[in-house]
């Protein structure tokens, strides 16, 4: 069975991104093993080592720093859920993301985005990112405004209206869900 992370990329006091990762995480999980990973469980400190992780052979970890390689590295797939700051992605994401190595190369990468304008300058600019540590960058993505943490409960339950018709933000997640899986199984040939 594959196994997907969903990261939550907001670290904030009083966020929203968390409930979306346990809908997201809730729906992932039905086909296949479905983990939330928080970054507030990562505290790293701002990148600057003197190589790129990636042509780093000798790199020597810290152990904050290893902790989150490790966990990031032990995935078939990813689901990245995350606010638009800033017309871009929080810092702390970013910073996380420059922090890895090459154990994520040919791996897939699905995007969940939300802001106070739907988060589409979020998803563009992680998919500027995500190939530069080698993901392959998935075209599902769901958007959604501000207001969606109150459309979910705390169990990660979505209102019933929300999960009607073919283009509610169930369906949508469900089909962001088939795909990040499939692709999960489809890239280990890619790696093995
Ligand atoms: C520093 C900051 C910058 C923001 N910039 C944007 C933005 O450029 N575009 C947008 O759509 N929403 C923006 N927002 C709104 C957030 O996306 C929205 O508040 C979201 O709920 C934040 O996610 P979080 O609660 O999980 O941290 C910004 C919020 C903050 C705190």
């Amino acid at each position: 069975m594959a196994k997907i992370a969903v990261i939550i990329g907001s670290v904030r006091q009083g966020r929203v991104t968390d409930k979306l990762a346990k809908w997201v995480n809730q729906e992932v999980a039905k086909t296949a093993e479905s983990e939330i990973v928080d970054l507030r469980d990562y505290p790293l400190p701002f990148f600057d080592e003197t190589i790129p992780p990636r042509y780093n052979p000798e790199r020597k970890l810290t152990p904050d720093v290893q902790k989150w390689v490790s966990k990031m590295g032990q995935f078939d797939g990813y689901v990245f859920v995350t606010p638009e700051y800033n017309r871009s992605i929080p810092g702390v994401l970013k910073n996380a993301i420059d922090s890895l190595d090459n154990g994520l190369v040919d791996k897939p990468a699905a995007i969940v985005a939300h802001g106070s304008t739907g988060g589409a300058q979020a998803v563009a600019s992680l998919r500027i990112t995500l190939p530069g540590i080698g993901l392959v960058s998935l075209p599902n993505a769901l958007f959604f405004s501000d207001g969606v943490g109150d459309a979910i409960d705390e169990e990660g339950v979505i209102k019933a209206e929300f999960q009607e018709g073919p283009y509610s933000p169930q369906s949508q997640l469900e089909g962001l869900a088939t795909a990040i899986v499939k692709y999960a199984e489809a890239l280990k040939s890619v790696r093995a």
